[in-house]
């Protein structure tokens, strides 16, 4: 079996938010995908150990933000390296409410669903959402995978279903990974040179945080 053909699977970018207790939470997921139209129902797949999952099953609802190519990278970094259960990730991100749940505003589209049913694998929970509300909020091209790991240069940890591990990924001689998020810096400035303040561009960690591999 040749696991390189799940690169070639496209995806979005998107931020998986419910309510905790009255919080703001979620994930950056990739998993979103349309699954009907009439009646209309996504599915999102989040890992079990994600604070989100335990989130998405209170509420039983979640909403789908759709990042778009303008949107601000290191919303990425956000939600997707970081736990809810000890952050509040959505003090740094603005939101607002969109059929009672919260939606990302630097984002193009959004998606509220009801969760309707769901799926049990191994690690992940694929949930079943029946859309109640959906808008577009820009006109900017929504952010796809392939984009994120081209031209934002980001990485998807371990609990994104489609990890890869380090082992797998092409090698560089010599580069310079955010410790956090994984991102490699490719500038055309040395590493070394950037200034002292330089931040990674995706979970906005500082420049110390990078190692060299
Ligand atoms: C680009 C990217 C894609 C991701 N896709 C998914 C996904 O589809 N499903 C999932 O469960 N986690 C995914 N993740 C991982 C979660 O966002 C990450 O584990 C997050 O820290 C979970 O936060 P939480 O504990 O607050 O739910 C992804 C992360 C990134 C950066």
């Amino acid at each position: 079996m040749n696991t390189n053909a799940f690169r070639k699977l496209s995806y979005g970018v998107y931020i998986v938010s419910a309510w905790d207790n009255g919080r703001a939470t979620g994930c950056t997921a990739n998993s979103a995908m349309q699954i009907t139209s009439t009646p209309a129902t996504i599915a999102v797949s989040i890992n079990h150990n994600n604070y989100t999952n335990k989130c998405i099953q209170d509420s039983g609802r979640f909403a789908v933000s759709i990042l778009s190519e303008q949107s601000d990278p290191s919303i990425i970094g956000t939600f997707g390296f970081q736990s809810g259960e000890t952050v509040n990730k959505f003090d740094s991100v603005a939101y607002e409410l969109k059929g009672y749940m919260p939606v990302v505003k630097d984002s193009c589209a959004y998606i509220v669903c009801e969760v309707i049913d769901k799926m049990e694998t191994e690690t992940h929970t694929v949930f079943l959402g029946k859309v109640v509300d959906a808008d577009v909020l820009s006109d900017q091209d929504p952010m796809t995978y392939a984009y994120y790991h081209n031209v934002v240069k980001g990485k998807s940890p371990k609990n994104a279903p489609t990890y890869i591990p380090e082992a797998q990924e092409s090698k560089a001689t010599e580069k310079w990974v955010c410790g956090i998020c994984g991102y490699v810096y490719e500038g055309d400035t040395p590493f070394e040179e950037l200034p002292e303040d330089y931040t990674c561009p995706v979970c906005k960690q500082p420049k110390e945080i990078f190692v060299k591999k």
